[in-house]
């Protein structure tokens, strides 16, 4: 939550800035604003909005300067307006820091520093840490003078490094989670940044260094990469120079990681929006993250990553997944096929409620982390609990050195590439993927499945991305069946087995990209009180009607789904169903109607993902809704 940008070098910092804001604005969009050294002083604009306002403002003062700050907030701590937002500066106003994260005593330093004088101009916790540089800078600038009085030969620390020590100091004081950049006025050629439990990727350039809180600002750039560990600090040089310190101010050289996303990944490359682009993605998404796991041979599932000396499939009694959001949805499938095949208990929970109780976890236990960003607050939590409990964790991801990749044993990625649209749709059906083989590996591991079911469960895997693009070849009847429910308050998502899974994630895209409140049950339940919620399709205001999206594809429990359409039609429901094609009796039911290809049931919820997420957004665009950018939200939830 909230992106943060900083480049010092020899060039224009504001077009660097912008174009790193405009990158990360999924991150957060209540706010944005920058800071320029400019003829030794601050010029500072923010504008409350997104990055087009500040853009528009930029445009009419014209700043400039070649070392500068920017950021993009999500709203933790005040309101999301003009005071509030990002670069806060001191009293000076020579020092300006954005920041991403939230300070947890900042009302205890913002107290501290009231009493000795300093003036506070916002609500945000972030304030404290501009004030706070200021202190400790005004001290260490006094300790320098004395020092130099003294002894003329003991003047070691040279300018920069006086800054860069009022920053560690002020670091010291901080808990809660950051990352942080920070400008002088005096100091034209330097950046200082720092981080805690937030994101933070630096690179120099041909022209410069950056820094910046994900990897879609930094590409343009360069795609070497360094991630600062926690409370670690680093110097950005205009010449390109990058120096880092760990938290003692022990300087050492930093690993630089390669990143394989490519700028077009972070365009929209001519489709209409990032969500279009990237359900248009899946089919890609889908073979390569299956690719080269499977060997013809041997008819067995391959995870190098996961050697037997490292974890003991044989030998573990529980598998616990935790996850958030829809990454939480991919779980519950997960754990669908993991029992079947891998005969083994699999409990799924989502991570800000395993984090926060006694959960039974032991060496014994094996974690599966799943996050899309890698830098969920409560994921990230719900590992750590994890570890400290002896089990052993295997994260899920699609972001090379995210956090979660930091702090579990193994990583297994999906090969989703850049996602942008806050709304998850490719990195959905990959993490689904990524666990269905799984599941399969588990249960080729423990021996409870043979390697003749291996090899047919894995074609049939790889038969799902040719369906999709069916599904996407003609989406016709999906915006049809979503004209039907656009004026609509409300809609129920019903399904049986992994259809009903498919259904949670189907309700929660209606609900973040187009504001319709939907509710997602398994069929089975309805009749134990959601049934009541029907209001008769025949109402003249549409708003009253409760449209029931009912997934009924060819599947062991087919007729049971069937006979729960009949309920709700009986009721007077408008029902849409998602069936296979060539499905006649779904047709009798009703005339709203999405096809799919015939899919084995396993692999279903990869291909009937799809048309539901299309009809969310069909929905999302009839009803103006901005799909990539809904309200409130921000791609990476990076505070609890
Ligand atoms: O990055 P993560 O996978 O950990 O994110 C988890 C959720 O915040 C995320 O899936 C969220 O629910 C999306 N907005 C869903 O579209």
């Amino acid at each position: 939550m909230c992106g943060i940008v900083s480049f010092t070098g020899k060039r224009d910092a504001v077009s660097v800035l912008m174009g790193g804001l405009a990158r990360l604005e999924y991150r957060g969009y209540d706010s944005a604003g920058i800071s320029l050294i400019q003829d030794g002083e601050l010029a500072t604009l923010r504008r409350k909005g997104k990055v087009a306002e500040l853009q528009g403002a930029i445009d009419e003062s014209k700043p400039q300067g070649t070392t500068g700050i920017g950021h993009t907030r999500w709203a933790t701590h005040g309101v999301p307006s003009e005071e509030n937002a990002h670069p806060h500066r001191d009293c000076s106003g020579k020092i300006a820091v954005v920041h991403n994260g939230i300070i947890e005593n900042h009302a205890q330093l913002h107290e501290k520093l009231e009493q000795t004088g300093h003036r506070f101009t916002s609500r945000t916790d972030t304030e404290v840490v501009a004030h706070l540089i200021e202190q400790e800078f005004e001290a260490a600038a006094q300790n320098d003078t004395a020092q130099t009085d003294t002894s003329q030969t003991n003047t070691s620390q040279t300018d920069t490094a006086l800054l860069a020590e009022a920053v560690r100091r002020a670091i010291t004081q901080l808990s809660g989670s950051f990352a942080l950049a920070v400008i002088h006025a005096d100091y034209p050629d330097t950046i200082i940044v720092s981080r805690n439990d937030s994101p933070l990727a630096l690179g120099s350039c041909a022209d410069g260094a950056i820094a910046a809180s994900d990897i879609p600002a930094l590409i343009e750039h360069t795609r070497d990469v360094i991630y600062l560990n926690d409370r670690d600090l680093a110097i950005l040089h205009s010449n390109g120079d990058i120096e880092c310190f760990d938290p003692a101010g022990i300087a050492y050289v930093p690993q630089q990681i390669h990143v394989e996303w490519t700028l077009e990944a972070a365009e929209r490359g001519g489709h209409p929006d990032f969500m279009h682009k990237e359900i248009h993605e899946q089919p890609r998404v889908i073979r390569d993250t299956i690719a080269g796991r499977f060997d013809e041979k041997t008819k067995s599932i391959l995870f190098e990553e996961l050697p037997a000396s490292a974890v003991d499939l044989r030998e573990i009694e529980r598998v616990c997944i935790v996850a958030c959001g829809t990454s939480y949805h991919a779980g519950l499938i997960g754990k669908y096929h993991m029992e079947a095949w891998g005969r083994i208990p699999v409990d799924v929970e989502v991570a800000s409620e395993f984090r926060y109780r006694d959960p039974i976890v032991t060496s014994k236990t094996l974690v599966i982390a799943i996050s899309q960003s890698g830098e969920t607050a409560d994921t990230l939590e719900a590992v750590k609990l994890a570890r400290r409990a002896g089990a052993y964790v295997l994260a899920i991801t699609n972001t090379l050195g995210s956090r979660i990749t930091l702090e579990a044993n193994t990583v297994l990625y999906i090969k989703a590439e850049l996602e942008i649209s806050v709304a998850a749709t490719k990195s959905f059906l990959a993490q689904v993927a990524l666990l269905t083989l799984f599941a399969l590996y588990l249960g080729q591991q423990r021996k409870t499945i043979s390697a003749e079911f291996i090899a047919e469960a894995y074609n049939q895997m790889s038969e799902v991305p040719q369906a999709i693009e069916q599904v996407l070849a003609d989406t016709s009847a999906i915006e049809r069946c979503a004209a039907e429910c656009v004026g609509a308050h409300t809609a129920l998502f019903i399904g049986r087995g992994v259809g009903a899974t498919t259904c949670y994630e189907g309700a929660l895209k209606l609900k973040e990209i187009s504001y319709l409140h939907a509710e997602a049950y398994s069929a089975g339940e309805i009749k134990h009180g959601p049934i009541a919620l029907i209001e008769p399709a025949g109402l003249e205001d549409p708003s009253l009607q409760t449209p029931v999206i009912s997934l009924a594809l060819q599947s062991a429990t087919y007729d049971k789904m069937v006979a729960n359409i009949e309920e709700v039609l009986a009721r007077g429901a408008k029902v849409i169903a998602l069936a296979t094609e060539g499905d006649e009796r779904i047709a009798e039911l009703t005339e709203h109607v999405m096809y799919v290809p015939a899919v084995a049931e396993h692999v279903s919820p990869l291909v009937a993902s799809v048309p539901l997420q299309l009809f969310a957004r069909f929905i999302a665009l009839a009803r103006g809704c901005d799909v990539d950018q809904p309200r409130n939200l921000a791609k990476s939830v990076t505070v609890e």
